[in-house]
């Protein structure tokens, strides 16, 4: 099929080049013109796991291209995903401008019958908008149909996410664009769930808060751990092993951040106000994530006392592994309060650092993870790197002047870092 796909943002990139892998032929358009001449000259303006091998591949078999111009993705596709930034505004609601311009410009260029598909993550209601956007703005008054098929990729595993998806969701207000929306998807082998376009919004926010919810929760119960003497790993796993729960997001740590969780939350909040409801249980959600970083600044200042004058290594800076973002990143928050209490801090991050550095200030960038020890007062895990783990404990061990680690994700086990000499401290173990 011919598919087009506004937006080459994480989500834009990653569904058009998977779309092209599977044998269809993707256009991908972005206003921004800078970036589509990296991407034509074979350059990946993101970190993402296997993604450059895959453009590669794809625009090599001619599958794959990249143009600033709408119109020309318009008219070279009968089928045009929407994947633009609904970034956050400061009450919590969604700036809709991107796609409001976007469902314009669409709108504009269209001579034609064409699907146009939201896949950006939006209000509920927001198909409707799109809709009446895109009659008043089209001159040709062509036929066309809105689809809401919204994205579950997890950045940093965001290529296999989309080659092997859980379910994909189409919600329609009508029976036309569903055939061809079946056989966008039919490679991917995934249960396709068919719905009206207000559920399908809704599920997206209601699954991402619900994400978070489970986080919170478990780092609730990691705070009982802790008072109680319990093991919240323990806990996590004998809970995950009820198919009902699942051991997935149940992994204690420093709280949840990114560009997702805590923007949809606040939207699906802002939502749920204005439709009436006061979603209480949300807001709590929110409450425990910010309450575990207090918490954990507090475990660092009760054993360090002051901070002024101290040297503290910081392992990782993205908001999770496998990214170079750096977005309402937790571990960029809990540097930035360090820093605040007078810290002095050398730092690393297996990909994040580039990003890093145009937020995070007067910091040392250390290039080796083992040699981020060197003349600290103690070392804290940020972010849940699986390279963490292969950290030379021992060097970094007599690099300290005192051998304390303050593990933020729970990577290493907590007797075997008190054998080797370590003052260790993890969330709710
Ligand atoms: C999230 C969802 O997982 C995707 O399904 C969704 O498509 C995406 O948002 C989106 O809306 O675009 P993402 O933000 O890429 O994906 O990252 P996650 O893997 O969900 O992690 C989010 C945060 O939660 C990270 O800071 C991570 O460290 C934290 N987390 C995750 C935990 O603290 N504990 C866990 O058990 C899992």
């Amino acid at each position: 099929m011919k598919l087009t796909i506004i937006g080459t943002g994480y989500v834009g990139l990653v569904t058009g080049t998977c779309f092209a892998e599977v044998g269809h032929h993707v256009v991908c358009v972005d206003s921004d013109a800078a970036k589509v001449k990296v991407l034509q000259g074979g350059g990946i303006p993101i970190y993402e796991p296997g993604l450059a091998e895959l453009v590669q591949k794809n625009v090599a078999a001619g599958r794959l291209s990249f143009t600033a111009s709408t119109t020309e993705g318009v008219e070279r596709s009968d089928v045009i995903f929407i994947a633009v930034p609904t970034p956050p505004q400061p009450d919590g609601s969604v700036d809709m401008s991107f796609i409001e311009r976007v469902a314009r410009e669409i709108a504009g260029a269209m001579t034609d019958y064409k699907i146009i598909v939201d896949k950006s993550t939006v209000p509920v209601r927001t198909g409707d908008k799109v809709a009446e956007t895109i009659k008043r703005y089209c001159k040709a008054k062509v036929e066309f149909d809105v689809v809401s098929n919204p994205e579950f990729l997890r950045e940093g595993f965001a290529v296999e996410d989309l080659m092997k998806p859980d379910r994909i969701v189409v919600g329609v207000r009508a029976p036309r664009p569903v055939a061809a929306m079946k056989q966008v998807y039919e490679p991917f082998n995934a249960p396709i769930i068919i719905t009206d376009i207000n559920s399908a919004e809704l599920i997206k926010h209601a699954s991402n808060s619900f994400l978070a919810l489970k986080i919170s929760y478990i780092n609730a119960v990691s705070v009982l751990c802790e008072a109680t003497g319990a093991n919240v790993q323990e806990v996590a796993t004998g809970m995950g092993l009820d198919e009902r729960i699942g051991r997935r997001f149940l992994n204690a740590g420093i709280g949840f951040g990114g560009s997702c969780f805590p923007k949809d939350l606040s939207a699906f909040i802002k939502i749920s106000e204005q439709s009436g409801y006061d979603f209480r249980l949300l807001k709590e959600v929110q409450h425990i994530n910010a309450e575990q970083m207090e918490r954990f600044v507090k475990k660092i200042t009760e054993t360090l006392w002051v901070l002024k004058g101290k040297t503290i290594g910081v392992l990782g800076l993205t908001f999770k592994q496998n990214t170079d973002d750096v977005r309402s990143s937790p571990a960029i928050d809990l540097c930035q309060r360090l820093l605040k209490e007078g810290a002095t801090l050398r730092v690393h991050d297996p990909k994040g650092m580039d990003k890093a550095r145009a937020v995070l200030l007067d910091v040392t960038y250390v290039e080796d993870m083992n040699e981020v020890a060197a003349g600290c007062d103690a070392l804290v895990v940020a972010t849940e790197w699986d390279e963490f783990k292969q950290l030379d404990l021992e060097r970094a061990r007599k690099a300290l002047t005192h051998p304390i680690m303050f593990d933020g994700r729970n990577l290493f086990e907590a007797q075997e870092m008190e054998k080797l000499g370590w003052i260790y401290k993890s969330i709710g173990r």
